[in-house]
């Protein structure tokens, strides 16, 4: 080394703290930003995708159902891109398809399976007896049960304060959409829409499951 260091040299910010850190915060700052910053715009992240489109008023009832439950608990809903995954649930969750969530479900703690495809897995009915007591048709289940759903009447006079919170946020409801929402609730229960939000979960990507399975070479 020689003997006059310039100020400007690695050295003085190995053998001083106070700049080390500094330069660290900038650094990961300028990396973070340039990660994240650019999904703000990038119309993978902020354009639904295809068949994505709003909840309908009782699938909304029935998100907002699934929230206060705590079904997030026990369920992911969030395909990852890893082979096992996407064979046991179908293909991976894209950001295109959250667009409307809001908050989003994706959820961390599986429990019981990611629930990201399930729509159409079972019939509707099986997801009643299920969700009233899920040992009637899995014996080993540990999922409580939710008998109340099924007596339970949806309320229809705060439909519309909710769906007007979403167009806050970017979800393109329309004044008549908005106006109708009472009606399509009326009569129906809480399981009613817990059920209808249940069987629209990734069907927008289940023509591509059966696809991929009948590309792929048979198994023996
Ligand atoms: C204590 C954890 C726990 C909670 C809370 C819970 N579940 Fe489950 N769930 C499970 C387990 C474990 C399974 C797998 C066994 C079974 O099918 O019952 C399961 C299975 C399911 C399945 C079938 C998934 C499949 O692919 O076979 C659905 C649908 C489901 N749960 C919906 C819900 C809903 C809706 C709620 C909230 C009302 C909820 N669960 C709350 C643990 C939980």
């Amino acid at each position: 080394m020689s003997e006059k260091q310039s100020f400007f040299s690695h050295e003085t910010l190995e053998k001083n703290i106070g700049w080390l850190i500094i330069c660290t915060i900038l650094v990961a700052s300028i990396a973070g930003l340039v990660q994240i910053v650019p999904l703000f715009f990038q119309h993978s992240t902020t354009k639904p995708d295809v068949g994505i489109t709003p909840y309908s008023p009782l699938r909304l009832m029935g998100r907002d159902i699934y929230i206060r439950e705590g079904c997030v608990g026990c369920h992911s809903q969030q395909v990852r891109t890893l082979q096992a995954e996407t064979e046991r649930y179908g293909h991976f969750s894209t950001a295109g398809e959250s667009v409307y969530d809001h908050p989003f479900l994706w959820g961390s703690k599986r429990t019981g399976p990611d629930l990201a495809r399930v729509g159409g897995r079972y019939s509707d009915d099986w997801q009643r007896i299920h969700l009233r007591n899920p040992r009637d048709v899995v014996p080993e289940s540990v999922m409580p049960s939710y008998p109340w759903l099924e007596k339970a009447q949806l309320p229809t006079n705060d439909i519309q304060a909710r769906m007007r919170a979403l167009v806050r946020l970017g979800v393109p409801y329309t004044e008549a959409e908005i106006a109708k929402a009472p009606e399509e609730l009326k009569d129906k229960s809480e399981e009613d829409a817990l059920v209808a939000y249940l069987q629209g979960l990734g069907i927008n990507r289940r023509n591509v499951r059966v696809e991929a399975a009948a590309a792929a070479p048979a198994k023996e």
